[in-house]
């Protein structure tokens, strides 16, 4: 049977005067995760939010939290990301010198372990590590924004990537980043993906409750 795919909305894209309606509203939704964009102004050209907003935000959420770290030197922070509930760490292989160290700290710390590529990042840098990682996140726009649009490169990745996890009897899930719609959900579940992040189309959406149950209608 096949494994159900994930639909994880990013609060990036929430309205943060109200985050809590915002946050109620993924909870009652159909969608499965919470997706955490943090951002250093470093790593990335931005800077999202930080621990008090997370907070906030768990302290009313009831799904799995998936952090997505675009931040430099990650290692720093690995204790005060698990001590914030989250459930799945996702660091960038871009910003870790000692990879697999900081994936070994994060399941110390007993979080699931992710990793996330850039777009010009190639899937075989994840040959040595693959075994060791829950999820693979593809980024499919440039880390740092929302409503950016998808990079039609991306299903290439993930056949590659789809192919690589197959080979090593992983079972590594495969994350999708940036530019998700209904128009290409369909296309990435096709090629391989198993989680796909939806910022923009979710909460610039007239019904996003409606749009959380669309996408999960497509992808099932
Ligand atoms: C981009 C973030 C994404 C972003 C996706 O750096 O990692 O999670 O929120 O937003 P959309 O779905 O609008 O591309
Ligand atoms: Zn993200």
């Amino acid at each position: 049977m096949n494994k159900e795919k994930l639909v994880a909305p990013s609060v990036l894209a929430a309205d943060f005067a109200n985050l809590q309606r915002d946050v109620e509203m993924i909870n009652e939704s159909q969608a499965d995760w919470f997706h955490i964009d943090i951002m250093d102004g470093v790593f990335v050209p931005n800077i999202s939010f930080g621990m008090p907003v997370l907070k906030a935000i768990t302290k009313h959420a009831k799904k799995t939290i998936d952090t997505h770290l675009m931040i430099v030197d990650p290692d720093r922070y690995i204790k005060t990301f698990a001590d914030l509930g989250t459930d799945i760490l996702t660091v960038h292989y871009e910003a870790c010198t000692h990879l697999h160290r900081t994936i070994q700290s994060i399941h110390a710390h007993g979080m699931r372990a992710g990793v996330a590529l850039n777009p010009h990042t190639p899937i075989a840098v994840l040959e040595d590590i693959i075994t060791e990682l829950d999820m693979v996140c593809l980024m499919s726009v440039n880390p740092g924004f929302g409503g950016q649009s998808f990079i039609e490169n991306t299903y290439k990745k993930i056949s590659q990537l789809k192919n690589l996890i197959e080979y090593s009897n992983a079972s590594t899930l495969i994350e999708i980043d940036g530019g998700v719609t209904d128009k290409n959900a369909n296309k990435l579940i096709e090629v391989g993906a198993d989680v796909l992040v939806a910022g923009s189309f979710v909460f610039n959406s007239e019904n996003p409750i409606e749009t959380i149950a669309n996408l999960k209608a497509i992808i099932n």
